[in-house]
């Protein structure tokens, strides 16, 4: 087995990972990153609206009440203000880079005021473009690619990560690394209807999770209001439509969100896709209404969601477009503090993989690139400054593999037990399911789609054990049984042996007085 040596390892190769690597390799160390698909993939290419930073100094605690107020009294403030604080600039440094954001600020839900860059509705693709030039680029200063490799286990020596295994195309190759830097996406990937990439199987949860790392929140899943959902799949019609005046109506014509929240259309998502969900039960469709926005302005707006719609022979000018809430952003993820720090020395974590406690309950919409990037750097900033033992090979933590037809059986189970609307006797009935299903297995030699399907295996019953501990209503976790608030606490669960210990903790970084009544 080849074995490599570096200061920085990153899983990844979104807005976070990119960033951090850049960021590392500007400082001279010596980086590998690693993504299992290719550079310009994974759920930063998928974003659509753009990338929220404060507009000028003033705006920066308005950015800040605003992101606390989505996030339903869950938000570490303390992340929230260094947030604000660092992303404006970075988020230029994007445009310096050739990233080419219009001059105009757009609005989304949740934000009071326009503050969100954007390149047209294809931001991330734009975003993800300049980074992996640069990441080509970077090479010359030292900075190593691999496409198409899988981390397959971290490698740990008495509790701290210091390396990782990973699979490439030709061969296995064994890293040791100063530190290892986690950047690669969410779980969106346990549901069977996502706006999120095909990518999105929980890897860096999971790898996490074998090595002990706590993972907090796994709970809170993120819907998106205005899908257009055709069999498994779910179109993104991006936030920035009702930013720049789309409405919704239900199937009498009704606009509805008056009887919902006064901020109407731009409520926060949770709010807005709960509305559409309760209105098309009771009336039987929602629609998203933008023709009176004039079709020259909507194909040069939204080209993205123009040509998607199309292929299903909806027109934003001339149609109505159906739409309904899906799965979209996972706000939980490996517990990090400030600077990226998971609870296992040696290990990292940055955007979607993360809990960085930016997100609280429910994410404001388009702060997720610019996390990436503040966190990003932060991380790998992190990795390089703290101390490091004597180098050391560690060794090599489990590897879950689990046949491909239990992804399929794992969505199904999750799309029913864990959706939009929860309750005790779904859940349960999740989880007896899922216990029916062979348990993640370990074998000599995994494919990647194997190990995909054994991370989605292993993190399906952590969610709904998580959401079964949260009794209360709160951003992207609405119980049925539960309507109301409680004190404001995280769910956190790790291994200890070979024990899944889940325990909640109060949350005591909020001003946000507990919520009542939080289902529409
Ligand atoms: C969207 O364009 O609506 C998605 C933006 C986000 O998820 O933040």
């Amino acid at each position: 087995m080849r074995k490599v040596e570096v200061d920085l390892l990153v899983i990844g190769s979104g807005v976070a990972g990119a960033f951090a690597a850049l960021t590392a390799t500007t400082r001279g160390a010596r980086v590998l990153l690693v993504t299992k698909g290719a550079l310009r993939g994974g759920s930063t290419c998928w974003a659509q609206g753009g990338i929220a930073a404060p507009v000028n100094g003033q705006d920066d605690a308005v950015h800040a009440a605003d992101t606390v107020r989505a996030g339903r009294g869950l938000c570490d403030k303390t992340t929230v203000n260094v947030f604000v604080r660092e992303a404006r600039e970075l988020v230029d440094g994007l445009r310096k880079a050739g990233v080419p954001f219009g001059q105009d600020l757009t609005l989304e839900g949740g934000h009071s005021v326009p503050r969100i860059r954007h390149v047209g509705d294809a931001t991330g693709w734009a975003i993800s473009s300049a980074l992996s030039t640069q990441l080509v680029k970077a090479r010359a200063a030292g900075l190593h690619l691999l496409e198409s490799t899988f981390v397959r286990n971290l490698r740990v020596r008495n509790g701290r990560v210091v390396g990782a295994d990973l699979l490439t195309p030709t061969e296995p190759v064994m890293v040791r690394a100063g530190g290892v830097l986690l950047a690669s996406g969410g779980y969106g990937g346990l549901f069977p209807v996502t706006t999120a990439p095909p990518e999105g199987t929980g890897d860096g949860l999971a790898l996490a999770f074998r090595a002990g790392a706590v993972l907090r929140d796994l709970e809170f899943v993120q819907f998106h209001p205005t899908a257009v959902v055709t069999g498994n799949r779910a179109r993104l019609v991006t936030e920035a439509a009702r930013g720049e005046g789309a409405f919704l109506v239900n199937a009498m014509g009704e606009r509805f969100m008056s009887r919902y929240d006064a901020l109407l259309e731009l409520a926060p998502r949770d709010v807005v896709a709960r509305a559409i969900a309760a209105e098309r039960e009771r009336t039987g469709n929602v629609f998203l209404d933008l023709r009176h926005l004039g079709e020259s302005f909507l194909a040069r707006r939204f080209p993205t969601v123009t040509a998607s719609l199309a292929e299903l022979g909806l027109h934003l000018g001339r149609d109505p477009i159906p739409v309904e809430p899906a799965v979209h952003y996972t706000i939980g993820g490996v517990q990090t503090d400030l600077h990226g720090r998971t609870s296992l020395p040696g290990l990292y974590a940055a955007g979607e993989v993360a809990s960085s406690g930016l997100h609280g309950a429910n994410r404001l919409a388009s702060n997720s690139l610019s996390e990436g990037l503040v966190f990003g750097k932060r991380a790998a900033n992190a990795a390089l400054d703290d101390p490091h033992p004597a180098p050391d090979w560690g060794e090599a933590t489990s590897v879950g593999v689990a046949d491909r037809q239990v992804v399929k059986a794992v969505r199904q189970i999750m799309g029913q037990a864990a959706g939009l609307i929860r309750g005790e006797a779904l859940l349960r009935s999740g989880l007896s399911a899922l216990d029916a299903l062979p348990p993640p297995e370990v074998t000599a030699e995994p494919s990647i789609p194997n190990l995909e399907a054994g991370n989605l295996r292993e993190l399906a019953p952590l969610l709904l054990r998580s959401a079964l501990a949260r009794q209360e209503s709160r951003g992207g976790h609405a119980r049925v049984d539960f309507p109301d608030g409680t004190a404001p606490m995280h769910t956190i669960i790790h291994r200890s042996g070979q024990e899944t210990v889940l325990n909640s903790v109060p949350h005591t970084n909020s001003t946000a007085p507990p919520l009542k009544r939080n289902l529409c």
